[in-house]
């Protein structure tokens, strides 16, 4: 495993041999979710970079980028295990160099929800991918399902600005009682981590009465709230029942929907969690 710092070296590394690369794009402090990623990229793809880079311009000014937990020793034996050919560990200035001053914006999907909770973090997001992927020109790019929205505006960058490689969204992975794996439940203190699998609770009796028939998104809505409510540490930030791929909330009087992306970021202390659960139109 080579672990690189600089575009020209990931460039000379990138050219050499034949075989498609998939691109595994992280922020570091790695959890079973990013191996499961990496792991994937291995069976689909003849070799596998892997970006470490705490990207400063998808935070807030108010939020967690210097909090935001690092390790990056830790983070390359497990790549090493995992079998990662790759690891790109940039500075802040590699990606961003001095006058730097494009980005890439994704419009419609990017403004509700985590849009709208966190202004300017797609746009820090699609700008690191885009560059990413020029850095690494994959065949293959790795995301979760976790980050649901952010799977949908990177699908529409990549369409859009037609860049040659296949956006591979794969399934959240859960604690056993179901809180979804992130770097941020570190934050969570014993009696917060025992209440975070709230999340989860909720999204799961809402997905329970779309498939016994429910399709208005008030009700669906309401069915989360419910639940969260019945937890005193959560404090809610939003719940959606929203079209899987323009992100507009569902509406009773709307046509029959195609599927739903129920979604939720919830505070519980300093942590803020998401998760969601994707039904696709052909799920009952
Ligand atoms: O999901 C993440 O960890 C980040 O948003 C990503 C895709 C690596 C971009 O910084």
């Amino acid at each position: 495993m080579q672990v690189v710092e600089t575009i020209s070296e990931v460039r000379r590394i990138r050219r050499v041999g034949p075989g498609s690369w998939g691109l595994v794009p992280t922020m570091g402090f790695l959890h079973a979710g990013h191996l499961a990623l990496v792991a994937r990229a291995r069976q689909e793809n003849n070799h596998v970079g892997v970006s470490i880079f705490v990207n400063p311009t998808q935070f807030g000014p108010q939020e967690d980028l210097a909090a935001y937990p690092r390790d990056l020793a830790r983070d390359l034996a497990q790549l090493e295990a995992a079998g990662a050919d790759l690891v790109w560990v940039p500075a802040v200035e590699e990606v961003y160099p001095p006058h730097f001053q494009t980005y890439v914006s994704v419009e419609e999907a990017a403004r509700p929800l985590e849009g709208a909770a966190r202004p300017g973090h797609f746009r820090g997001v699609a700008t690191v991918v885009a560059k990413l992927f020029n850095v690494f020109q994959p065949d293959r790019a790795y995301f979760g399902q976790k980050d649901a929205q952010q799977a949908v505006v990177i699908q529409r960058m990549a369409a859009d600005l037609a860049f040659p490689l296949d956006v591979v969204v794969c399934p959240t992975v859960r604690e056993p009682d179901g809180l979804a794996l992130s770097s941020r439940n570190v934050y969570l203190t014993p009696e917060q981590r025992a209440a975070a699998p709230v999340l989860y609770r909720a999204l799961c009796a809402a997905r329970d009465a779309w498939q016994a028939g429910e399709r208005a998104g008030g009700r669906l809505r309401r069915i989360m709230a419910d639940v969260l409510a019945a937890e005193p540490l959560a404090r809610v930030d939003y719940v959606s029942a929203a079209d899987p791929l323009t992100l507009a909330e569902l509406e009773a009087e709307a046509e029959p929907p195609r599927g739903v992306l129920l979604s939720m970021a919830v505070r519980i202390g300093r942590a803020r969690l998401i998760d969601n659960i994707l039904i696709a139109d052909a799920d009952p």
